[in-house]
């Protein structure tokens, strides 16, 4: 639980995401056109809002699964390590995937999921992020599709939390500490 006090300012609208999200599956369902075998992955927890609303928005047939990583400091490193705690349920040999993730900050996270699932040999293997933090990274990863870059701040909502708070959020928010 959060331990100061703090209150959410609106930063992107429910509404904004929506037409949004309206848009890149525009592109992704011509992406992908024809493929019968669109595995969409969401990564847990942060993506579990977005992966929802972007699903619906797609005109293809898919599946979809998901994989939970845990990324953390180090500090005597400066890299970090990232592991995986929930593994997909079906093989992607071959497949068409699409890997969903809340936000891209340092990109650690990113970047292990996809050299994992590109060992994997999938088909295609491409990736979209809700939200990018350009300013924050660490690892040399860019999603092929981002919703929206946004600056450097604390960010929740729409899936993203604050120590576990605030996921259920419909609206990305920026937290702002008032004590
Ligand atoms: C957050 C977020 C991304 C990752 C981005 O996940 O959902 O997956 O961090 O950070 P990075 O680009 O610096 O690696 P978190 O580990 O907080 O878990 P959660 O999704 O369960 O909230």
């Amino acid at each position: 639980m959060p331990k100061r006090p703090y209150v959410i300012d609106e930063m992107i609208s429910a509404k904004a995401i929506a037409a949004r999200i309206e848009a890149l599956c525009r592109e992704i369902t011509k992406e992908f056109a024809g493929t019968d075998k669109l595995v969409v992955v969401g990564l847990l927890r942060g993506s579990f809002v977005f992966i929802a609303d972007l699903v619906r928005e797609l005109d293809l047939p898919i599946e979809v699964d998901f994989l939970e990583a845990s990324s953390y400091g180090d500090t005597m490193e400066s890299s970090r390590e990232v592991r995986i705690l929930k593994d997909l349920r079906g093989a992607i040999e071959g497949r068409d995937v699409l890997v969903v993730e809340d936000i891209v900050d340092t990109g650690h996270t990113l970047n292990h999921v996809i050299g994992l699932l590109k060992s994997r040999h999938p088909a295609r293997l491409k990736s979209i992020a809700l939200l990018d933090k350009p300013s924050r990274r660490e690892a040399e990863i860019r999603a092929d599709w981002i919703g929206f870059e946004i600056p450097d701040e604390f960010v929740v909502g729409y899936g993203i939390d604050f120590a576990q708070r605030n996921r259920n959020l419909p609206f990305i928010g920026k937290v702002r500490f008032t004590g």
